[in-house]
């Protein structure tokens, strides 16, 4: 056998390792309503790339997975969710799609491949859905964009409307702040999602209100609403994965609820790794090796010396 083909004999073993070929089907807004109506609560954390939308479509719990464009900042370091270029979005969307197989799937509308135009925004919007796996896409903002949100919605792109905080409109609010605490603000979130759930948008994402507004919104729509920072009074939940998994050494907002201090584990991990290379415990001959046999070797060495 040659070196290439043994290689292709282990593939289907690691491959198996790594990736999921059970054929299940993939979860579809009507899903997600029918459990909306049952009043299930709705649990939805972001996937950023293909590990991370791994482990969100191996949980067996989990409703939704977003692929939000706080990637720009959480897993590509850019300062603002402003900074992402289309096409490094559209290529994270690639990756973390190749990962999931079952959850119902939202991906955004990043900063600049929508505002200038509705010809522009489809066209972005016709790039996303042609990787197929996505079951909606969010787009940030109300009334400012609603010419926008009704194409997609007229040729078939369920849409999710998200208001509040607008994170890539944080620049004209003066930062990252709640939004809705005095009585004008609150009635013109209220108006904005009365206005998204009218022409149309399947599902609201309300970012940073005060509880009691998004509880209000919440029993006045008759569509699922999905609340991060706006406490518990919304249909369905969000975190980044990122901060419920402690992936990063830096704060998180408050509304944030660690579950796990990955960042400091993955640490630790790297640390008695490296201290079992240093130590010589890692690898080892028979766990972690691949025998050649003893006849084979001592060829070997008859080959090398006819060579000199
Ligand atoms: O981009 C994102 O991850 C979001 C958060 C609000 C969940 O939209």
């Amino acid at each position: 056998m040659s070196s290439f083909s043994v290689f292709r004999s282990l593939v289907p073993r690691l491959g198996a390792r790594y990736s999921s070929h059970a054929t299940v089907r993939q979860k579809t807004l009507t899903d997600i309503k029918k459990l909306y109506k049952a009043k299930e609560p709705l649990a939805v954390i972001t996937a950023h790339d293909y590990i991370t939308g791994r482990i969100a479509d191996s949980s067996e719990k989990l409703d939704i997975i977003l692929i939000g464009d706080s990637l720009a900042m959480v897993s590509k370091g850019y300062a603002s969710t402003l900074e992402i270029p289309f096409d490094d979005y559209y290529y994270a969307c690639k990756s973390v799609l190749r990962g999931v197989n079952q959850k119902f799937v939202i991906a955004d509308l990043p900063f600049g491949s929508f505002e200038a135009s509705v010809s522009q925004c489809v066209e972005s919007a016709v790039k996303l859905m042609k990787l197929g796996k996505i079951g909606s896409l969010k787009v940030e903002g109300g009334f400012e964009h609603g010419e926008q949100i009704k194409r997609l919605i007229e040729i078939g792109i369920p849409v999710t409307g998200h208001i509040g905080l607008k994170p890539q409109q944080f620049n004209a609010v003066g930062g990252y702040r709640v939004q809705g605490r005095k009585a004008q603000d609150a009635a013109n979130i209220i108006k904005e999602a009365e206005y998204l759930r009218d022409i149309g948008c399947s599902m609201l994402l309300l970012e940073c209100i005060p509880h009691k507004v998004a509880q209000y919104l919440t029993e006045k729509l008759d569509i699922p609403t999905i609340g991060i920072g706006s406490g518990p009074g919304t249909s369905a939940q969000v975190l980044v994965q990122a901060d419920l998994l402690g992936m990063l050494d830096s704060p998180t907002a408050k509304f944030v609820q660690k579950y796990m201090n990955f960042h400091s584990e993955a640490v630790n991990a790297i640390d008695h790794y490296v201290g079992d290379v240093k130590s010589g415990t890692f690898p080892n001959i028979e766990t972690h090796s691949y025998p050649i046999k003893e006849e084979e070797f001592e060829a070997m060495e008859k080959i090398l010396q006819q060579d000199h």
